[in-house]
């Protein structure tokens, strides 16, 4: 245990400074990177978005209407796309066309045994009934756009919260709220320590490489992460989830594979010996599409990757600065933007905080 634990700090540390090696070569000055990144949000903009968040949030919530016009835009097949997967769930053939996180192909033992120890679709609590029947959702995408938009009580108002990877609440709270209705995430993305007080939380997890499954497995049986697995995970990751297992869900690999191949129209996966297709869409959009499947209404919040702008801050919570999305190879962010933008001026989803598109910004 000790010697694990010594071998994987000594990795840790040679992947941050792998890491911060690769900072540095991509961020003109380095020490931008490390310092406090300067940024300030104008009163005037606040204030926008504050507007803007009680309109939508006032407005008449229309039933259904975020996945019919999400549907207008998918294959017939996607009619039936389930957000989760369950226990007493039969599996379609489909499960298995394409590898992780598109599918489960070649992972038919595992994912079997795995479905055996989810709930039971019949015996877990419905979500919390909304008040006019309708539900409205937002995405927070972990963006620096947040930092000091005071938007927290706003988000804290919407019926269901969906939060991804380790984006924390606590002191950042006036901005992002304390409200998890969702919480999803990879085993190495998720909180080391877990973050979430709300008792309305789901964790939902998502699978990108065959180890991830026996993590779940792990995280749901409240056992040790196996041995070995640790060596397939390029980050330490949590050995625990305090939730009971009825609040744990596992996402359907095709929610990841709709949301590629059918709403960012990527190519299907390739064999590949190294590097990606670039086709892997992020987990912000993943969860748009999830959010179309479990609410009437989707609004986004944090979101938006300003490339041009290389010294802003990436997220709400750390010092990372734009210029480390430059170098990711797995996801198309232009692409997504550009789709994202599309469903936005659209009126089929709203961008709360306006770093995609901003549909309440004087013209
Ligand atoms: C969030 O904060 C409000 C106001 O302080 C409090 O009433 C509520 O219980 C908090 N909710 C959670 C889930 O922490
Ligand atoms: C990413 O998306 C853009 C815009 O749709 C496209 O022009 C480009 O070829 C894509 N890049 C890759 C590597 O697929």
């Amino acid at each position: 245990m000790k010697l694990r634990k010594r071998w994987l700090s000594h990795r840790c540390v040679c992947l941050a400074v792998g890491f911060l090696g690769l900072l540095r070569l991509v961020s003109r000055p380095a020490k931008e990177t490390l310092k406090p990144l300067d940024f300030h949000v104008s009163p005037e903009y606040r204030k926008l978005v504050h507007q803007h968040a009680h309109e939508v949030l006032e407005r008449k919530c229309h039933p259904g209407s975020t996945r019919k016009s999400f549907l207008g835009q998918l294959p017939a097949s996607s009619r039936t796309t389930q957000p989760f997967l369950w226990k007493d769930m039969p599996t379609h053939k489909d499960l298995f066309l394409y590898p992780p996180p598109f599918g489960f192909r070649g992972l038919q033992g595992k994912v079997s045994a795995l479905l055996q120890q989810l709930p039971d679709s019949k015996q877990v609590p419905p979500l919390k009934k909304t008040p006019e029947e309708c539900r409205r959702c937002v995405v927070i995408g972990n963006g620096g756009i947040l930092k000091g938009l005071e938007l927290g009580t706003l988000i804290d108002r919407f019926d269901t919260i969906i939060r991804l990877n380790s984006g924390p609440l606590g002191k950042f709270s006036v901005d992002v709220g304390n409200r998890t209705s969702i919480r999803m995430s990879y085993p190495e993305s998720t909180p080391p320590h877990w973050l979430d007080t709300d008792p309305e939380t789901l964790f939902v997890a998502v699978v990108y490489k065959g180890v991830d499954i026996s993590w779940i497995s792990a995280m749901i049986n409240k056992l040790p992460v196996p041995f070995l697995d640790w060596l397939f995970f390029w980050q330490n990751v949590p050995d625990e989830i305090p939730l009971e297992r009825n609040r744990i869900r596992l996402l359907n690999p095709l929610v990841i594979k709709e949301t590629a191949l059918d709403l960012l129209h990527f190519s299907p996966p390739t064999t590949r010996l190294w590097g990606w297709d670039q086709n892997v869409p992020t987990l912000g959009v993943s969860a748009l599409d999830l959010a179309s499947l479990l609410c009437d209404e989707v609004s986004l919040a944090g979101f938006g990757y300003n490339l041009a702008q290389q010294e802003a801050p990436l997220h709400y919570y750390d010092q990372m600065s734009m210029s480390a999305m430059l170098w990711q190879k797995m996801h198309n962010v232009s692409r997504e933007t550009q789709i994202l933008k599309s469903l936005i001026t659209e009126g089929i989803i709203t961008d709360l905080t306006g770093g995609i598109h901003c549909s309440f910004c004087p013209q």
